[in-house]
C-alpha cells in the first residue's frame, strides 16, 4: 500500500508534458500541447496534454486522464504499479506502509506462488528442449509446423509421462508442496503426491504483464479430455483472463484492435502468422471482466469463433456484451467447417487479412443470422424474429446506430418503422430506452458538459447549481458524474483535487467526458459564469419545451393501456416538474 501523501508527492513532483515526451512526441499548440494518440492510429493529432491541469485527452478515441493514467495504460501497469514507476524516475523513495502481518503473509505467498509457476514453467520448457522424454512433444509440434521461436515465445513446455516428475522438482528447488497444491498443478492423495498434468503439452496461462498464473495442457493425440487446465486459484481466475494478452499488447496498441478466439493453438495459429493482437478464453464463454479488459486497451474488437453451432452462439452472446459496453464489435467469418489453425495451414495470411477486412458488425451479422436461420415469410416467422432482435436493439447504445439498424431491419423484414416500435413498447421500457431520450442527443450533451465545467471552475455557479438540485440540470450519466464532482471538490483544495479528478470514477465514459471537459478550459477560463449559466439554462427548457410537445403528440397515437404510455406521461410529468423549478 502506498500512502497517499506519497502519490501526492509523486504527481506534484513529475510534469505530464514530461511523462508524455517519453513516448510521445508533443508540440506545443496555444496552453496545450499536442500529439499523436499512442493509444490508437492516426495521422493528424488530436492528443492533447494541458500542463496546467496536470491531464490528457484525446480527441479521437476518447483516452484520457492525469500522469498516472497514462502510464498505465502505456505500460499495462495497475495504479500502484505506475505510482512507483513514476516515483522511481522522479527520485522520489516510496517505503510502503508497513504491512500488517496478515497483509504481509498474503503477499509472501503471492510471490511464492508466481516463484513456483516460474519453476514449473521452466521445467516443463526444459523437457521440452532437451532430452528423450520431451520427444514426442517435438514431433508434434512439428507435425503441426510450430516454430521454434514461436514455441519459445509461448514458452510451450511438455509434462513428462511420470507420477510424480514436477513435485520432485518443485522439491529440490526448496518448495513447500502444500503452497505448491493451492494453485492445483501437484496433489495429494493415500499414496502421495502426485503432477496434475502428464503426458501433455503445456501452454502456460500468463497476465497481462507476462507472469505465469496457470497452466494449460493438450494430450498429444485424440484421447480425451483433450485439454486440462490448472484450476482456478489465488493467481487464475479464468473468468477473467485473456490468453496471450501480454504478446499481444504492442500490436493492439498500434492496431487498436483485438482479435477474440477460442482455441489454444488458434491463437498460436494467427500469432505465427504475424496478425499478433490476439488474445483468446481459456475455455470458458467470454465475460463482462474479459470485455472490460478489452476496452482498457483496444478501441473495436473482432470476433473468431468456430463456425459450428456453438461458435455462433458465443457469437451472439459475446454481441450482447459489446453492445452494453459500447465497444465496437465485428465478427470474421470463416468458410465452414474452418476454424482459424485449419483455415491458415492452408491459406495465406493475406487471404485471412482480407476476411478480417470484410468483418460484418456483429449485430448486423446477428440479424441476418437470424434471418438464414427463420425466413420472414409469414407474420408468425416475423413476431418470433422481431422477439429475438428487440432485447438486444435495446442494448445498441448509440442513436445513430440505433437508427441505421432500426432501417435496416425494418427494411429486411419488410415491416414499417412504427410496428417496429409498437413492438419494441411491448416489453419493459427503461427511460433510457424511449425513443424521445436518444434523439437529440448530442445538443443536450453538451449543455451537460459545460454546466460540468461550470461546476468545477467556478465555486459560485457550483452553489447555485447545488441549491437548484442536480436533477434539474443533469440527466443519465451526467447526474451521476455531476455528483461525483460535487462531492468530490465539497470542502476541499480546489487546485489539488482537479488534477487528481479523473481518477473519481472507474467508469471509461465518465473519465472520457471528464478529460475532454479539462482539457480544453481555455474556452471556459476567465468567463462570466452567469451569463454561460443562463444560456444553458434558457437552451434546456427550450428543448424540455420542445420534449412536452413532442411528448403529447406521441401520446395521442399510443395505446392508453400500454407501458409506453404510462412511461411517456411520466416523463412529461418530471419535464414540467424541472420546468417549473427553472423558472424564477
Ligand atoms: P486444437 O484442437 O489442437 O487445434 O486445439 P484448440 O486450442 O484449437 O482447441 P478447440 O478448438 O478444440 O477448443 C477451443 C478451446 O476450448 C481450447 O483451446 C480450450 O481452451 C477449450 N477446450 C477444448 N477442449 C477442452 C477440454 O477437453 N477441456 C477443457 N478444460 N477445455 C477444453
Ligand atoms: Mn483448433
Amino acid at each position: 500500500m502506498i500512502p497517499e501523501e506519497k502519490v501526492r508527492e509523486v504527481a506534484e513532483r513529475i510534469s505530464i508534458v514530461d511523462v508524455v515526451s517519453e513516448y510521445v512526441p508533443l508540440r506545443r499548440a496555444g496552453g496545450n500541447f499536442l500529439g499523436l494518440c499512442p493509444f490508437h492510429a492516426e495521422k493528424t493529432p488530436s492528443f492533447n496534454v494541458n500542463p496546467a491541469r496536470e491531464i490528457f485527452h484525446c480527441f479521437g478515441c476518447g483516452a484520457g486522464g492525469n500522469a498516472f493514467s497514462f502510464i498505465m495504460k502505456m505500460e499495462g501497469l495497475s495504479f500502484p504499479e505506475a505510482v512507483k514507476h513514476l516515483a522511481r524516475k522522479s527520485g522520489i523513495e516510496i517505503e510502503e506502509r508497513q504491512l500488517t502481518p496478515a497483509e504481509r503473509k498474503v503477499q509472501d505467498e503471492y510471490s511464492q506462488f508466481l516463484r513456483i509457476n516460474e519453476l514449473t514453467a521452466s521445467y516443463y520448457r526444459a523437457i521440452l528442449l532437451n532430452g528423450r522424454e520431451g520427444a514426442p512433444a517435438r514431433d508434434y509440434l512439428a507435425v503441426r509446423s510450430v516454430k521454434p521461436d514461436i514455441s519459445e515465445a509461448f514458452r510451450l513446455g511438455f509434462a513428462p509421462d511420470r507420477r510424480d516428475g514436477l513435485v520432485k522438482h518443485l522439491k529440490n528447488n526448496g518448495v513447500k508442496l502444500e503452497t505448491a497444491l493451492k494453485l492445483g498443478i501437484i496433489r495429494k492423495s493415500d499414496a502421495g503426491w502426485y503432477d496434475l498434468l502428464r503426458n501433455r503439452l503445456i501452454f502456460p496461462i500468463r497476465d497481462a504483464r507476462g507472469q505465469v498464473i496457470a497452466f494449460a495442457g493438450r494430450v498429444l493425440d485424440a484421447s480425451l479430455p483433450k485439454y486440462i487446465n490448472s484450476p482456478e486459484s489465488p493467481l487464475y481466475h479464468k473468468s477473467s483472463v485473456l490468453f496471450g494478452l501480454d504478446m499481444a499488447l504492442p500490436s493492439i496498441r498500434t492496431t487498436a484492435a483485438v482479435i477474440i478466439v477460442e482455441g489454444y493453438f488458434d491463437h498460436l495459429a494467427l500469432y505465427q502468422s504475424g496478425v499478433q493482437n490476439v488474445v483468446a478464453t481459456c475455455g470458458t464463454a467470454l465475460t463482462s471482466s474479459h470485455t472490460g479488459l478489452i476496452k482498457r486497451h483496444a478501441e473495436r474488437v473482432y470476433t473468431l469463433f468456430d463456425s459450428d453451432s456453438a461458435g455462433k452462439k458465443a457469437t451472439i452472446r459475446s454481441m450482447e456484451l459489446f453492445l452494453e459496453q459500447r465497444i465496437p464489435a465485428y465478427v470474421i467469418a470463416l468458410p465452414d467447417g474452418d476454424d482459424p489453425d485449419s483455415f491458415l495451414a492452408t491459406h495465406a495470411t493475406e487471404e485471412f487479412t482480407t476476411l478480417r477486412d470484410k468483418a460484418r458488425p456483429a449485430f448486423e451479422y446477428f440479424v441476418r443470422t437470424l434471418l438464414t436461420e427463420t425466413h420472414p415469410d409469414s407474420v408468425d416467422n416475423k413476431v418470433r424474429i422481431i422477439d429475438d432482435i428487440v432485447p438486444r436493439f435495446r442494448k445498441i447504445a448509440d442513436s445513430v446506430e440505433r437508427d441505421l439498424y432500426e432501417k435496416e431491419i425494418c427494411r429486411l423484414l419488410g415491416i414499417t418503422v412504427h410496428a417496429f416500435r409498437k413492438r419494441m413498447g411491448g416489453g419493459k421500457l427503461t427511460p433510457q430506452d424511449t425513443p424521445l431520450n436518444y434523439t437529440k442527443r448530442a445538443e443536450n450533451d453538451t449543455i451537460q458538459e459545460t454546466l460540468l465545467a461550470l461546476l468545477l471552475y467556478y465555486p459560485d455557479a457550483r452553489s447555485e447549481i447545488v441549491r437548484s438540485g442536480l436533477e434539474t440540470f443533469f440527466t443519465d450519466g451526467y447526474l451521476d458524474l455531476a455528483r461525483l464532482v460535487v462531492h468530490r471538490l465539497a470542502g476541499s483544495d480546489e487546485t489539488r483535487s482537479l488534477g487528481r479528478l479523473t481518477e473519481i470514477t472507474e467508469n471509461a465514459e465518465q473519465r472520457t467526458i471528464l478529460s475532454r471537459i479539462m482539457v480544453a478550459d481555455d474556452s471556459m477560463a476567465n468567463i462570466e459564469w452567469r451569463s454561460v449559466f443562463e444560456q444553458c439554462t434558457r437552451s434546456s427548457e427550450k428543448k424540455q419545451l420542445a420534449s412536452i410537445k413532442e411528448i403529447a403528440s406521441r401520446l395521442a397515437t399510443v395505446d392508453p393501456n400500454s407501458d409506453e404510455y404510462v412511461l411517456l406521461l411520466k416523463q412529461a410529468d418530471a419535464l414540467r416538474t424541472r420546468k417549473s423549478k427553472l423558472e424564477p
